[in-house]
C-alpha cells in the first residue's frame, strides 16, 4: 500500500508544500484571508487575478505575504488585456508559480515567466491540449472536468484524467480538479498517477473566506443536482457554459436570451448588439452574490461538490477532514 505523502510526493515538491493540494483560484472569493488560509494549512493559496489591474494586483500579493510564509501562487486569466504589466509583477513580487486560464496561453507568455525561474501551471481540457501546452514550456497541467464550479469544459473529471494521466503522468505533474469533495477521490486519483488535486466549491465555505453570508447559506443548502451549467438557447448566439446553483438569475439569463434573439428576428437589434446583450448580463454577476450577498440575481457559481460542502468550518479542517479521508481510504487496502 502506498503512503498518502508517497502517492503525492512529486506534486508537494513542485508546489513546495506539505500537502500537494492547490486552492483553485475562484474571483472574488480567492484573496488575502483565503489564500493565505490555505498556504498556512499546509496546501497552496491561489490568487484569483481575475480583472484585477496590475496595481491592485501587486497590493493583494503584498497583503498575502504579511498573512502566510508558506508558497502561493497567482491565477492570470489570459484575456486580460494587461496581461504582460500583470507578468512583471509576478516577476517584481517574486511569485514562484503562477497559473495561466481562461485558454490556450502563447508561448511568449509562458517564457516570460519562466524566465524569471516561476514555475507555469496551465488548464488542459483535452489530451491534445495537454501535450500542446507541455511542447509550448509549461511546468505542470490542472486537468478539470465538467463538474467544477465556474467556467467549464464539455468533458468530466473521470474521462479526463483516464485520457489524459497515463499517457503525460511521467512527464509533468497533474492535478486533478472539478468534484472532488472527499479525500477518497482524491486518494483514488493519485493513485492513478495524479500528483495532486485542486479544489474550489469545498474551500468556498472555509472561516477565512470573504464570501458573504447569504452565498455560503446557499452552498450549504444546495445539492449536487442544484448546480448546473448555464443553458443556450440559440446556436447562434453562444454562451459560454457556467456551472452554478440555479437561482433566479439562472431563469432570468434563459428569459433574456429569448427575449434578445426574438428583438433580433424582428430586426430591432443587429447581431452584434444582441450578442452584447446576451453575454453582458453576467457581468459582476459574481461579485454581486459573492460579495454584496445577492444571492437572487447575482451568480452562485458552483461545482457539483457543492453536495458536500454541510458547513462554514476553518481552512485547515477542511484540509485535514480529506487528508483524513484519503489516509482511511488507502489504510483499507
Ligand atoms: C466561485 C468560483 C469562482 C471561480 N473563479 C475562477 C477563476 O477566476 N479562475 C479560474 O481559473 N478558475 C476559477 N474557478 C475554478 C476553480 O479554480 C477550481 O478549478 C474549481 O472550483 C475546481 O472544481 P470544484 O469546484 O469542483 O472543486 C472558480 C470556481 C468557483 C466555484
Amino acid at each position: 500500500m502506498k503512503k498518502l505523502s508517497s502517492l503525492w510526493q512529486r506534486g508537494a515538491e513542485f508546489l513546495g508544500t506539505n500537502y500537494a493540494i492547490m486552492g483553485g483560484a475562484m474571483s472574488w472569493v480567492s484573496e488575502r484571508n483565503l489564500v493565505a488560509a490555505i498556504s498556512n494549512a499546509g496546501g497552496f493559496g491561489v490568487i484569483a487575478c481575475s480583472s484585477m489591474s496590475p496595481d491592485l494586483l501587486r497590493n493583494e500579493i503584498k497583503e498575502t505575504k504579511k498573512l502566510t510564509e508558506k508558497p502561493f501562487g497567482v491565477n492570470l486569466i489570459i484575456m486580460h488585456p494587461q496581461l504582460a504589466e500583470l507578468v512583471d509583477v509576478c516577476r517584481e513580487e517574486n511569485v514562484t508559480h503562477v497559473v495561466l486560464a481562461g485558454g490556450l496561453p502563447s508561448s511568449k507568455t509562458i517564457a516570460s515567466i519562466k524566465e524569471y525561474g516561476a514555475k507555469v501551471i496551465s488548464f488542459a481540457p483535452a489530451f491534445i491540449i495537454g501535450k500542446k501546452l507541455i511542447r509550448s514550456g509549461v511546468d505542470a497541467l490542472v486537468i478539470e472536468g465538467m463538474e467544477a464550479g465556474g467556467h467549464i469544459g464539455p468533458v468530466s473529471t473521470s474521462v479526463l484524467a483516464q485520457e489524459i494521466i497515463p499517457e503525460l503522468k511521467d512527464v509533468v505533474p497533474i492535478f486533478v480538479a472539478g468534484g472532488i469533495g472527499r479525500g477518497e477521490a482524491m486518494a483514488s486519483y493519485l493513485e492513478m498517477g495524479a500528483s495532486g488535486v485542486q479544489i474550489g466549491t469545498k474551500l468556498v465555505c472555509a472561516t477565512e473566506s470573504i464570501a458573504h453570508a447569504n452565498f455560503k447559506r446557499a452552498f450549504i443548502k444546495a445539492a449536487a443536482r442544484n448546480a448546473t451549467p448555464s443553458v443556450q438557447a440559440d446556436p447562434d448566439f453562444p454562451v459560454i457554459p457556467v456551472r452554478a446553483i440555479e437561482n433566479k438569475a439562472t431563469e432570468d439569463f434563459k428569459r433574456i436570451q429569448l427575449d434578445t434573439i426574438r428583438e433580433f428576428n424582428d430586426g430591432k437589434l443587429s447581431k452584434n448588439d444582441a450578442q452584447l446583450k446576451i453575454e453582458h448580463f453576467w457581468a459582476g454577476a459574481l461579485r454581486k452574490a459573492a460579495i454584496d450577498g445577492d444571492v437572487d440575481n447575482g451568480s452562485l457559481m458552483a461545482g457539483q461538490s457543492v453536495g458536500m460542502v454541510k458547513k462554514e468550518q476553518p481552512t485547515a479542517e477542511i484540509l485535514d477532514e480529506l487528508i483524513g479521508q484519503a489516509n482511511d481510504f488507502l489504510a483499507e487496502k
